[in-house]
């Protein structure tokens, strides 16, 4: 098999290409290095996949257009790739969104509709239920984002859809649920707060702390995502993809701070314009048709983020 994923030199984007690598898949690899964190790091994230023969990497930007000869050969599509981060996303930023989240992945569809691929699986988000309706939040609740991102996010899945229904593109939309471990984007909170724990520096918590999210472990969204790539009964589908847990961010920080060894000196901001107060994924529907089920423990996930954090040179960069 042959696979494109677009995002690769990113978190999970570079988990999940040295999984089907390992697999045997052949992958084209396809990342801009837009400029949300340094070019570096996500080179980093590349290192091991020049192990494995069957990579090929393309420095494409999706937004430009034309992506036909890409996407032709190519029987799966994983679309990571997309402006990231939901406190980011308000202001002169906005247009960075729009252009990475919903032209990008349109341009996308439209290649995959061209050259009939066998699966087109999008990487959507929590952030599209915004303050949800109930939780756990089932994917029958009203999307309502609560941020810019949130909004481009589920565009992006809307178009997803409608190629779906217009074009038969066989699409799958995962709705990731705040993901961590090695390799985690530096601007969010478990990168932030190993790196602060590590480096004896402090570290900045948004509104009490008590707000909470369902973490899940890279190599769980990195099984859900391969899944929505084979499961039958996927295609035309949207997914949550949770780990398992509700866990309040101060717990996290606590966890670290046992990790490090000390504590850890907070300053205290309030929470921040787009941040939800809680999600919490119902993922009954993933573990029916796709047999996802979540099997990394957040204090198990945290630990092993934290001992790659202190053994990546991430610490003082
Ligand atoms: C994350 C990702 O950044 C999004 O790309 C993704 O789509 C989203 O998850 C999702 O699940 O939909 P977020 O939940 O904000 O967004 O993840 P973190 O950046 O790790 O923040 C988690 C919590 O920690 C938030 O409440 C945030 O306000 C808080 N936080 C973050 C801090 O208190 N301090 C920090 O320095 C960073």
């Amino acid at each position: 098999m042959r696979a494109l994923v677009t995002g690769c030199a990113g978190f999970v984007g570079s988990h999940l290409t040295e999984s089907l690598l390992s697999d045997g898949v052949e992958v084209v690899g396809i990342d801009c290095f837009n400029d949300n964190y340094g070019r570096s790091a996500k080179l980093a994230n590349l290192a091991h996949t020049r192990e494995w023969d069957g990579f090929d990497f393309v420095p494409v930007d999706l937004a430009r257009g034309d992506l036909a000869d890409l996407v032709s050969g190519c029987e799966v599509v994983f679309h990571l790739a997309a402006e990231p981060g939901v406190r980011s996303s308000w202001g002169s930023r906005f247009e960075l969104y729009l252009r990475n989240n919903v032209l990008a992945t349109q341009y996308l569809l439209e290649a995959a509709t061209a050259s009939k691929v066998a699966r087109f699986v999008y990487a959507s988000s929590s952030s599209v239920y915004g303050e949800a309706e109930a939780y756990p939040t089932s994917e029958d609740a009203l999307p309502r984002p609560h941020s810019p991102y949130g909004t481009t996010k589920l565009a992006a899945e809307h178009l997803c859809h409608l190629y779906h229904r217009n074009h038969g593109v066989p699409t799958v939309a995962l709705r990731y649920f705040t993901v961590y471990g090695p390799r985690q984007r530096p601007d969010m909170a478990f990168s932030r707060f190993c790196t602060a724990a590590l480096d004896g520096e402090r570290v900045t918590l948004y509104g009490d702390g008590r707000q909470t999210r369902d973490f899940t472990f890279v190599s769980d969204a990195v099984q859900a995502t391969r899944l929505a790539a084979t499961a039958p009964v996927a295609i035309g589908g949207v997914y949550n993809v949770g780990g398992g847990s509700q866990v309040q961010v101060i717990e996290v920080l606590r966890r670290i701070e046992q990790l490090a060894g000390r504590a850890v000196s907070v300053r205290n901001l309030p929470a921040q314009a787009g941040d939800v107060r809680h999600t919490r994924a119902d993922t009954t529907r993933a573990r029916a048709d796709l047999g996802f089920a979540p099997a990394v423990h957040w204090e198990a996930g945290i630990q092993a983020q934290f001992a790659w954090t202190a053994g990546a040179g991430v610490v003082g960069a």
